[in-house]
């Protein structure tokens, strides 16, 4: 039973987080079927012989609901969540801070997990396998080891880098799920849920064509709707309709597929300067002014998903559909076939 799980000091997901448009439990979030599927049987498992749920690792690009996720398994359970990422663990001392303050069957999320300090991420093994943290306190001869007992707690980590994790952190979660983009579909549910949770006037066209222009994401959808909420406010009823939205996004210069400014200097820059590629992630960065983890952790999966770009051991190629989508004759090979 969940309420086993309760504990005085409850911290319910802060207030902020409840005025969001983060669905509160599954059957309020839409997509993303299978991933919901599994973890919505993993927790109700866990719940029937009352313990807490495994550690699970959430994977996929930013803005898809990995956090929403874990704060909705902690609502299930009826856990408490401490929210935490990667690098602000900068030591042992700050994991032990965390750890410690849990209470048996407490969710502790991990963003960024893929960015946790090596000499961290080994104090975590024995943690999540035996709930135990050996902690060397004091330096030098008079340094010794302390061992504190944990309470069963659920460690849920996020990342946008999987292939990053090392192999060791990654076979110590039990549940491991990807998530992948969102179909049209499911963003103009998710898009429809929104508005009318904000009291904005919206009709399925409309949502459909703010949808199909959020590269799969929900956090994108969002904000995009509400941007056009301020369109359809100031230029227009109020009321979003398609043409509305097809205006809207035109004015934030949101092409017909859900590009952006970026993604087209991205590609751009691929074309015109190194003659569509191969080329290193990093020479792109410079070209275009943006970190390169940023292009590879947000940039860069959608424009590969869509079949705009490729990567290759040699660096980043433009595919055929850029140059379409660019309007450029492909002059000659490219560096790629020329090899
Ligand atoms: N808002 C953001 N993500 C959502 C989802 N997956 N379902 C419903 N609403 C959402």
């Amino acid at each position: 039973m969940a309420e086993r799980f309760v504990t005085e000091s409850i911290q319910h997901p802060d207030k902020a987080f409840e005025l969001t448009l983060r669905p509160q439990d599954f059957s309020s979030y839409i997509g993303q079927a299978k991933v919901k599927e599994r973890l919505e049987l993993a927790v109700e498992a866990a719940k029937q012989r009352t313990e807490p749920v495994g550690h699970i690792l959430l994977s996929g690009p930013p803005g898809l609901g990995k956090t929403t996720l874990a704060h909705i398994i902690a609502r299930m359970m009826g856990s408490n969540i401490v929210v935490t990422s990667g690098p602000t663990i900068e030591r042992a001392g700050d994991l032990a801070g965390l750890l410690t303050k849990l209470e048996r069957g407490d969710v502790l999320f991990i963003d960024e997990i893929h960015r946790l300090p090596a000499q961290v991420e080994e104090y975590l093994y024995p943690a999540m396998e035996d709930y135990r943290l050996d902690i060397v306190i004091d330096q030098g001869p008079s340094a010794r080891s302390v061992r504190l007992n944990l309470p069963r707690f659920t460690l849920i980590g996020a990342t946008t880098r999987s292939g990053l994790l090392t192999a060791p952190l990654r076979s110590r979660f039990e549940i491991t799920d990807r998530l992948d983009y969102y179909v049209a579909a499911d963003l103009q549910q998710i898009c429809l849920r929104s508005a009318r949770i904000l009291g904005v006037e919206i009709d399925n066209p409309g949502a459909l064509e703010i949808a199909r222009r959020s590269r799969g994401t929900p956090r994108l959808c969002n904000n995009l709707l509400r941007r056009v909420r301020d369109y359809a406010q100031v230029r227009a009823d109020g009321h979003i309709t398609a043409p509305i939205a097809d205006k809207a996004l035109a004015m934030l210069d949101i092409d017909e597929h859900g590009l952006d400014d970026m993604d087209k200097r991205l590609l751009e820059a691929i074309v015109h300067k190194y003659r569509g590629g191969p080329v290193g992630v990093s020479t792109i960065a410079v070209a275009v002014g943006e970190e390169p983890g940023t292009i590879e952790e947000v940039y860069e999966p959608f424009l590969i998903q869509e079949g705009y770009l490729q990567r290759t051991p040699q660096g980043r190629v433009a595919t055929e559909l850029t140059y379409k989508k660019l309007g450029v004759k492909r002059t000659g090979k490219s560096q790629s076939e020329l090899f």
